[in-house]
Order: structure tokens, then C-alpha cells, then sequence
């Protein structure tokens, strides 16, 4: 809720700007020896050595602020430490001066450590500082639009996770996605009621015992001529877990299971304000899975859109049959990329934990790529396997496929198995099984909603199909 974009100013903004010097023990010792006595004193006796992540406020005659000086945080320091300046310093303008390596990512990470969740506190409009925010002025030959694009994208991701499910149900969602595609000239259609339930009947059954009606929304945008890349991301409003119902442990975080929607929904925003050379589809199967007398049950048998019958195991694990049938439609007009995100398996988190999600494909080239780009923009991702093995832990006897599978183990994996089965005729496929969350903040990732690998993928797809000008 916060707009970070108004976080980062013009490149002019510099030259009246406060600068921010990141130094290491030799690079502190060549800026003090600049400096008056007075400041030298000062920064002795504040005990500043310059090691990393600590920083310091030098006064000029004045008493005000001359410069920051930053302790250059080591190799192994978290790639946006740098970013937590903009929550620890005073509010004002800066400007980054001397031993930035990565300008654009420190410019990034400024953005979207400023981002606040502050919806439902309209008294605190800045968090818990009431004063404003620091300022940074654009680094030399960053680019700004980009930055504020790729930074309003994550938030607008964040704040749709971070809403509640009372306030983001498929009927939001699907406003949400309206709104979006309304801005950048994209054209959407909904499909709900008789014509979900024929069309797609996985969809149609994991949500229809909500009040909030289960649909999919349809979202295309772009030339017909230029490459097809198609997004799918799940967009479960609030998981219960059906009638197989979780915990109340479990069920906490679950108005975060429309993650992979809001991911999907994130990265196109950037796509579509960057103008690449694509023709963008994204779908988002959006539901509510929720308990009541006409929910889906345990035992029931689905016919999905592809045919395949599916023995519902348990009805916790809808993810994959809402994502089943919306996967069929996308894998139909046979696109160059078909990439699906989805709060999928507790497993994913038991083997990667919350901050490493997995990615799955079979096109190695691809997933070299992918580790490319996920690092050089420090939104990490980690390769795992389709084990075509494991598709026997969710074979059935009285359907095609089980939706759960049977031992407990490789959640991950037989969850992306089962995907699989519904893409056949796409080019590349990648299922990325997120978190959506960040349980603790880190940063430039404060505490909630996070669509984990859009920043990722935008960096992918940027280098894949750049703008045509
Ligand atoms: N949305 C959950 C997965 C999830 C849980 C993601 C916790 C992140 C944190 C999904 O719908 C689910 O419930 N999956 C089950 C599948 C099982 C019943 C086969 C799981 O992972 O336990
Ligand atoms: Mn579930
Ligand atoms: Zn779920």
C-alpha cells in the first residue's frame, strides 16, 4: 500500500542529496583522512570501523547530516543488505556516493524495503514511521522506470497475498486481474457457473461449496504473431483444506494460497508495462476451498477437462486439480512457454524451506537459464526432478490418477507429476512450487506476502523477448 515509487527520484536529486559512502576498513580510512577533525573525532567515538551492515551518520559544521558512511557488508551478507538503509536511516534524500557494486539492485531493494502492508491502518499511512520514509535519488545509469516497475509489481503481489481472504476472494481476485489488465489494454473473460462446471470440472468442484463462486480467469495481451508465453498461477482464495480439513495450525496462513495468482499476476504487470515481444496468456483458476454440504468429498471421482479421471485422496491437495484443468486449456494452443506458479506442497517448504522454492522442468537449457537470472537479480530458485518413477505413488484403482498421494513421501515431486500429466503439446514447461511468504522479515523482504520468483522469471523473459522498439 505504500507507493514505493515515489521512493526513488530523479537522478538530478543527487547533487542537493545526502551521500551514503560504502566503505570497507581501507576505504574508510581514505574518506576520514578528507574529513575535519571534528568528524574524524565523531567517527571514532561512535566506534565506526566500517564492518558490514553498520552505518553511520556524520554532521557537517551545522549539525546536519555531511554523509553516511556503510560498512560494505561482506561476500556472504544477504544481497540486499544494503537495502535495509532505507528503514534504519532518518527520513531525507540520498544519494549512493563511493563502493556500491550494484547500483540497480541496492535502487531495488531501497523500493521494496519500503513497502508496508498498512490497508487496514489508516492512521499509520507510513507504518511505524509517522515521519516519512528516506529517499533515494536514481543511481547513475540505472534505470529508473524499470526499477519503480519491477518494485510496484512485487508490492502490488505482496498486497494481494497479504489481504485477507474476507477481502480477496476468487470475486477480488478476478477484480484485481480486471483492473490490471484494464491499465495495460489486455483483454480478460471469466468463465463461472454451468459453463465452469462443463468446461472445467475440477475447478467447478474445488470451489463450489464457497459463497464466492469459483471461476477461471482468462487474460491476454500482446501481438498474435509474437512468441506465445503463457502463465498459470493458482489462486485459491483460502484453503480450509475441504472436508479432509486442516488444522487450525495449518489453516492459518491459508488466505496466502492464491501466492502463485498473485505471482503470475505480478510478473505480467511487468511484462506488460516493459512492452515485451510477447503474447502474454495468463489463467488463474480462482476458488475458495471451503467446507459445507455441498462441498467435494473424499472418494468422489472427477472427470477432469482432459478426460483423465481423478479419485479425490484427500481434498486438501485442490492446488493441482484446479491447475489441472486450467494447464489443459493453456497446453491446447501449444505455447512456447507455459510456466505455472502455485502454493502447492508443504513439502516443498520441508525440503527447501521457505525462502528456496523448487522449480521443476524438463528442459535443462531452460533451467540453467532460470539459475542464471534467479541469481543475478537475488530472487533464488532451486532445481528438482520430474521423477517419472513416483508417478506410481499416486496411481489409482478405480480412476485414472489419485490426487494425493500414497507413503507421504516427495510431496513436491508427485505434486508436479501430476501437473505434468496435463501438459503434453507445450514447447517448454516449468512448475515453480512457492511459499508466497516470508515467515520472518529479511531484507527487502518485510514480514508477509511475497511473490516469490516473478523478479526471477521478468529477468528471464526480458532477455528472452526484449522490447521491439
Ligand atoms: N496450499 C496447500 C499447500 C501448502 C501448505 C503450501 C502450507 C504452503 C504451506 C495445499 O493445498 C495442500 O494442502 N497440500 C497438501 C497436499 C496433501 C494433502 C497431499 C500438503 O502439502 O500437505
Ligand atoms: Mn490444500
Ligand atoms: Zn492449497
Amino acid at each position: 500500500m505504500t507507493d514505493v515509487s515515489k521512493l526513488l527520484l530523479a537522478a538530478s536529486a543527487a547533487r542537493t542529496a545526502t551521500p551514503i559512502h560504502a566503505v570497507d576498513a581501507d576505504g574508510l580510512r581514505a574518506i576520514t583522512g578528507k574529513l575535519s577533525g571534528a568528524q574524524q573525532t565523531w567517527v571514532e567515538r561512535n566506534g565506526f570501523t566500517g564492518s558490514g551492515g553498520k552505518w553511520l551518520a556524520v554532521p557537517d559544521d551545522t549539525g546536519s547530516v555531511a554523509m553516511v558512511l556503510f560498512g560494505k557488508p561482506g561476500a556472504d551478507a544477504d544481497p540486499f543488505e544494503t537495502a535495509s538503509l532505507a528503514n534504519s536511516l532518518p527520513s531525507g534524500t540520498y544519494a549512493l556516493g563511493e563502493g556500491f557494486d550494484n547500483p540497480e539492485l541496492v535502487a531495488l531493494g531501497w523500493l521494496l524495503a519500503s513497502y508496508r502492508f498498512n490497508r487496514y491502518l489508516p492512521a499509520k499511512a507510513n507504518g511505524n514511521r509517522p515521519a516519512g520514509m528516506a529517499r533515494l535519488a536514481c543511481p547513475a545509469g540505472v534505470d529508473r522506470d524499470r526499477v519503480i516497475s519491477i518494485a510496484s509489481a512485487v508490492c502490488m503481489g505482496r498486497d494481494m497475498i497479504n489481504t485477507p481472504a474476507e477481502d480477496m476472494g476468487p470475486s477480488q481476485l478476478e477484480a484485481a486481474a480486471r483492473s490490471l489488465a484494464k491499465t495495460h489494454k489486455a483483454k480478460v473473460s471469466v468463465t463461472k457457473g454451468a459453463a465452469l462446471q462443463k468446461g472445467f470440472p475440477m475447478i467447478h468442484a474445488v470451489g463450489r461449496a464457497s459463497d464466492d463462486a469459483p471461476r477461471l480467469i482468462d487474460m491476454t495481451w500482446g501481438k498474435t504473431s509474437a512468441p506465445k508465453v503463457t502463465l498459470v498461477g493458482k489462486g485459491v482464495c483460502f484453503d480450509t483444506g475441504g472436508l479432509d480439513l486442516k488444522p487450525s495450525s495449518g489453516m492459518a496462513l491459508m488466505k496466502k494460497d492464491m501466492g502463485g495468482a498473485a505471482a503470475v499476476l505480478s510478473l505480467a504487470r511487468m511484462v506488460m508495462e516493459a512492452g515485451l515481444d510477447v503474447r502474454l496468456r495468463v489463467l488463474v483458476p480462482a476458488v475458495e476451498n471451503a467446507v459445507s454440504g455441498n462441498s467435494f468429498r473424499p472418494g468422489d471421482i472427477l472427470t477432469s477437462r482432459k478426460g483423465l479421471t481423478v479419485e479425490i485422496g484427500n481434498t486438501d491437495a485442490e492446488g493441482r486439480l484446479v491447475l489441472g484443468d486450467a494447464l489443459h486449456l493453456a497446453d491446447s494452443e501449444k505455447p512456447d512457454l507455459l510456466i505455472d506458479m502455485a502454493t502447492l506442497t508443504g513439502a516443498a517448504r520441508v525440503a527447501l524451506g521457505p525462502d528456496l522454492p523448487p522449480f521443476y522442468t524438463d528442459d535443462s537449457a531452460l533451467a540453467a537459464e532460470i539459475d542464471r537470472h534467479a541469481t543475478a537479480v537475488a530472487d533464488p530458485v532451486w532445481r528438482m526432478p520430474f521423477w517419472g518413477r513416483y508417478n506410481e505413488m499416486f496411481s489409482s484403482k478405480v480412476a485414472d490418477i489419485n490426487n494425493a498421494g500414497t507413503g507421504g513421501f516427495a510431496g513436491s515431486i508427485t505434486a508436479a507429476l501430476f501437473l505434468k500429466r496435463f501438459v503434453e503439446n507445450t514447447k517448454a514447461y516449468v512448475h515453480f512450487d512457492i511459499y508466497g511468504w516470508v515467515p520472518s522479515a529479511r531484507p527487502a523482504r518485510p514480514l508477509g506476502g511475497e511473490p516469490q520468483a516473478a523478479r526471477a522469471l521478468f529477468s528471464l523473459l526480458s532477455s528472452r523477448y526484449p522490447a521491439r522498439k
